[in-house]
């Protein structure tokens, strides 16, 4: 079993990056945050808190992120569901839910899973740990290019999250003690998967 750890805030790249390296590596990619997202969508739609529901809920992720076996792969990414996931990771009983069933994923097999607290408290003893970083303007620029919009309002809504992410009481984004920081702001896409992919084969 081995277990890379990329975690981060909002924007630095972490998905494309995780992807990239799972599949230079053979790896399989786990994408945390579209289970938080998962979450929060049901609630949603139930009418409920997140926290009635994140028990109880079936989320596969995966190629595509399934809820209760529906496919909610596009809907997820809403800007109300993104606000959404942010309130509903701050609630221990969400977390607590959500951490069960990443060990069980990461207990079998070799994965890259990307996250906020995959090095910290889900995987503590992830082979490799990578905390990737941007400024605030990049990562802003890189989401409302993504999602077609502007990234003035990208910027004040990120700095929003950002601050709930990383103050919240229960596992706020902080970097591992051990985790390997990379600022991809002036990095290309390519130079921050080979960084990655190095620190892993370092580890082999
Ligand atoms: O990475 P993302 O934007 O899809 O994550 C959605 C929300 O879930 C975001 O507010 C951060 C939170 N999250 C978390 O608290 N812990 C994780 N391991 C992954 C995401």
């Amino acid at each position: 079993m081995t277990v890379v750890a990329i975690d981060g805030p909002a924007g630095a790249g972490k998905s494309s990056v995780a992807r990239a390296v799972a599949a230079e590596l053979g790896f399989t990619y786990l994408d945390s945050g579209a289970m938080y997202r998962a979450v929060a969508l049901a609630a949603l739609r139930a009418g409920v808190g997140p926290a009635q529901v994140a028990e109880t809920v079936s989320i596969e992720v995966g190629e595509r992120v399934l809820l209760d076996g529906r496919d909610v792969t596009a809907e997820i990414r809403s800007p109300e569901v993104s606000e959404a996931a942010s309130v509903a990771a701050s609630l221990p009983a969400v977390r607590a839910a959500m951490v069960v069933q990443q060990r069980r994923l990461l207990g079998h097999g070799h994965w890259v899973a990307e996250g906020r607290d995959i090095g910290t408290v889900v995987a503590p003893e992830a082979e490799v740990k990578v905390f990737l970083t941007a400024s605030p303007e990049a990562r802003a620029k890189r989401r409302a290019d993504e999602l077609g919009i502007d990234p003035t309002t990208v910027l004040a809504e990120q700095a929003i999250r950002d601050q709930r992410d990383s103050e919240r009481e229960h596992s706020p984004l902080r970097a591992a003690g051990d985790a390997v920081s990379v600022d991809t702001t002036d990095l290309s896409f390519d130079e921050v998967v080979a960084r990655v992919v190095a620190l892993v084969n370092a580890r082999r």
